[in-house]
């Protein structure tokens, strides 16, 4: 029988228990260590998993010869070192979104990855969901008609962050969807907010990203609203999407309606727009827990040597639409071009997205090495 593949998680705050969770209960895992600064949360992880070590130390994960991937959990400001730190000691790393606090830093990082025949992966959970993957679809083949826009509403009440504002928390989410669904980055990136409570952090945001041949996406983020929301809708010249992911059932609603201009017309009085009205279904969507298929894709892409869907480059672009966001936000929302996007055409059209096939997901777990 094949080695498991040995993983330390470090932050055990609000996210890195899920990792935990998930990780320890793949097959072909073996999950040794948790590591966190705070005694209280590594005594808590204990009273669950008490086979899995704790630690303070993260220096001693980097020096575990037996650790082969590390998970990093902590808050953004630590992505960075954490992650240089453990590709340097020669662990595959995956990294919780948003992959770093500059476009800078993850350059380094994949670099850093790539030269040392590393996995870097980051997590984008939402490319792992059974909803996502069937948007994917149905965009793809073409049942929506041409992609015309797409807008996303990520709210809730909090958790408001001391260092990052609520599109660098929230957005990421929306970013990575938007960015696989449309397959190319955007040229050109607006963004305006609102600071109520902390002075500099925004804490509702609203970025419109433009995309070649008129295609449009608009991303609401609020910590500041009364209610839960995350929606989604994706309009196309023939039908509409709607993907709910609060929904406890039918997260994915197809509208089949779509408006036209008519063909031809003589005078400006005959000129109607038309509107169809048709059918609204649901399909059907197997309901898995995206975290799992997320872990069990960074171990299957260690073990066959493949690229994340999730890649280091994936973490960068939508880094670099953040950055780009916060830079609107200073110019009190004026839009900023994403340079090579520009260069690459001379024009307003897009080049795709620097792509290398990535590895399938296998939600099913049980690979052996
Ligand atoms: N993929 C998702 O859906 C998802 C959801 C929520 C959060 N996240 C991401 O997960 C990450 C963590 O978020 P969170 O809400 O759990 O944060 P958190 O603040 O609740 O937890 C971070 C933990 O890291 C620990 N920590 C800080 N510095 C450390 C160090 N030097 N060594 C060891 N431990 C250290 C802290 O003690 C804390 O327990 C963030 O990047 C966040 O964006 C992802």
């Amino acid at each position: 029988m094949e080695k498991p593949i040995n993983v330390g998680v470090v932050g055990a705050g609000y996210w890195g228990p899920n990792l935990v969770r998930n990780f320890r209960a793949l097959p072909d895992c073996r999950l040794r260590i948790v590591c966190d600064l705070n005694q209280e949360r590594l005594r808590h992880l204990h009273s669950l998993y008490p086979e899995v070590a704790g630690d303070t130390q993260f220096e001693n994960l980097l020096g575990d010869a037996n650790l082969d991937a590390m998970v990093i959990a902590t808050s953004v400001r630590h992505h960075f070192p954490m992650a240089r730190a453990s590709l340097m000691a020669g662990k595959h790393t995956l990294i919780e979104k948003p992959m770093a606090a500059s476009s800078s830093e993850c350059a380094e990082l994949i670099a850093i990855a790539k030269q040392r025949g590393l996995v870097l992966m980051v997590g984008h959970t939402f490319l792992y969901s059974a909803p996502i993957r069937k948007i994917k679809e149905i965009v793809d083949n073409g049942e929506i008609g041409d992609l015309r826009y797409i807008s996303a509403r990520r709210l809730n009440l909090g958790l408001f962050q001391k260092d990052i504002n609520v599109a660098w928390d929230l957005a990421p989410h929306d970013i990575s969807i938007i960015l696989h669904i449309v397959g190319e980055l955007p040229y050109s990136i607006n963004c305006r907010g609102g600071a109520h409570l902390t002075k500099g952090i925004e804490d509702v945001t609203s970025m419109h990203l433009q995309f070649s041949r008129e295609r449009t996406a608009v991303i609401q983020s609020s910590w500041h609203d009364p209610r839960k929301v995350r929606e989604m809708t994706i309009v196309g010249s023939k039908r509409m999407i709607v993907y709910d992911d609060i929904a406890p059932q039918e997260k994915i609603k197809i509208f089949d309606v779509r408006v036209e201009r008519p063909p031809h017309y003589d005078t400006f009085a005959e000129f109607h727009y038309a509107y169809h009205y048709g059918d609204i279904y649901s399909p059907y969507i197997k309901q898995d827990e995206p975290l799992k298929a997320e872990c069990q894709h960074f171990l299957d892409c260690i073990r066959h040597g493949r690229i994340p869907l999730t890649s280091g480059e994936s973490g960068l672009q939508v880094v670099r639409i953040l950055e780009a966001s916060s830079e609107s936000i200073e110019q009190n929302g004026a839009p900023i071009d994403l340079p090579d996007a520009r260069q690459a055409t001379g024009t307003n059209s897009h080049p795709p997205m620097p792509h290398r096939k990535p590895a399938e997901i296998k939600v099913k777990a049980g690979k052996k090495r």
